[in-house]
């Protein structure tokens, strides 16, 4: 009997997707023959991927077989062949966000730290990258992305909506997370020219006084960006829109070195989707050259949220391990740099096996 069973929904996309993945489930497969967990995997199509076959960037077979798992896995969304194409109809982004919005996926959590071993790398002075530790609460199936939509010749139009319980359950979240943290949350909005954004203070304003503990601030988005480069250490906690999120997670990314380092969560009610932050870097697909970390590190945020402490430690060794040695991607290594696989091989080579149980890990 394994210790612990679950059922990984595997979707691999597009791009650097199928190898980065491959590299988060050796790591996963190391995981449960070290410790007596099976994993079993099914692998879907979504995106560009899924299109070429069935001609639907989220076929039904994907969305039930996700709903039917314990967590999913994804890789990367996205090809060039349709960025380039504004009139195409069908895209590889709408299977993304369409899974999203039928998982639930209300909250994505998209941690940013700092390993110092990385930190010469930054094109930011050592000085302003000391003390980063931030997680940023991005809302995740409402906003500009889902509000109704409309292309008439040369007038187009994308509608911002949100409503009261869709900001409250997200601010919830985020102000727990800051209580188990340093006490600190950040609104960015833009709440000098949205009404949505001044909806967004007004809820934060009521649902503080749950939360005592935790001090609150307000930052407008164009201030906040600014902040993230001139200061990011004063960032703990932070809660946004959907949009705010995308934007302000990329550009938080740089502090870290590379955005292949940065991995995420997203939870709703139900099934947890976990992905990096990262796309699907079309110029690198099948070069094996892409940072398979923040899907590695994506594998470290499930493993926690199952509780398995010593297990998702393991993992963030392993990453450490090679960071600390310079087994990099050209990413974050461009005089010597490591294939995708290569930094596999470290990451699972350095989630020490005691005993290898032959039986336990990956099924596919
Ligand atoms: C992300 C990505 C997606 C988003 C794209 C691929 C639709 O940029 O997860 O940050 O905008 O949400
Ligand atoms: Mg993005």
């Amino acid at each position: 009997m394994p210790n612990l069973l679950k059922k990984i929904t595997v979707l691999e996309g597009d791009g650097i997707g199928p190898e980065v993945i491959t590299q988060a489930l050796r790591v996963f497969d190391r995981i449960g023959k070290k410790y007596h967990h099976k994993f079993i995997v099914s692998r879907h199509l979504i995106g560009a991927a899924a299109i070429d076959v069935t001609g639907d960037p989220l076929p039904d077979k994907t969305i039930d077989a996700c709903l039917q798992g314990d967590a999913v896995l994804l890789g990367a969304i996205g090809d060039p062949r349709f960025d380039n194409d504004p009139n195409a109809t069908v895209r590889p982004e709408q299977g993304l966000l369409r899974l999203r919005k039928e998982l639930g996926l209300f909250a994505n959590v998209r941690p940013v730290k700092l390993f110092e071993a990385l930190s010469h790398l930054s094109v930011l002075k050592p000085h302003v990258l000391e003390n980063v530790d931030m997680v940023i609460y991005r809302e995740l199936t409402g906003g500009i992305y889902f509000g109704e939509k409309s292309r008439v010749g040369n007038v187009a139009s994308d509608l911002c909506k949100y409503e009261a319980y869709e900001i409250d359950r997200i601010v919830h979240l985020a102000f727990a997370e800051a209580g188990r943290r340093r006490r600190k949350l950040c609104l960015i909005d833009k709440a000098n020219v949205l009404d949505t954004s001044r909806l967004w203070r007004d809820r934060v304003n009521k649902i503080k006084v749950e939360y005592p503990e935790v001090e609150v601030n307000y930052l407008f988005v164009d201030n906040a960006a600014m902040q993230m480069i001139l200061n990011p250490s004063q960032f703990d906690v932070i809660v946004t829109s959907n949009m705010f999120g995308d934007i302000i997670s990329d550009e938080a990314s740089i502090l870290g070195g590379s955005l292949g380092m940065l991995p995420s969560s997203s939870a709703g009610s139900g099934t947890r989707l976990y992905e990096p932050v990262h796309g699907s870097y079309p110029q690198a697909a099948g070069k094996d050259i892409a940072n398979p970390m923040a899907s590695i590190l994506s594998v470290e945020m499930m493993l926690r949220d199952y509780n398995l402490i010593e297990e998702a430690d393991d993992v963030l060794a392993g990453v450490e391990y090679c960071i600390e040695h310079g087994l990099l991607t050209e990413d974050l290594n461009k005089e010597n740099p490591l294939k995708c696989s290569e930094v596999g091989n470290h990451i699972c080579n350095a989630i020490l096996e005691k005993k290898v149980a032959p039986d336990f890990g990956v099924i596919i």
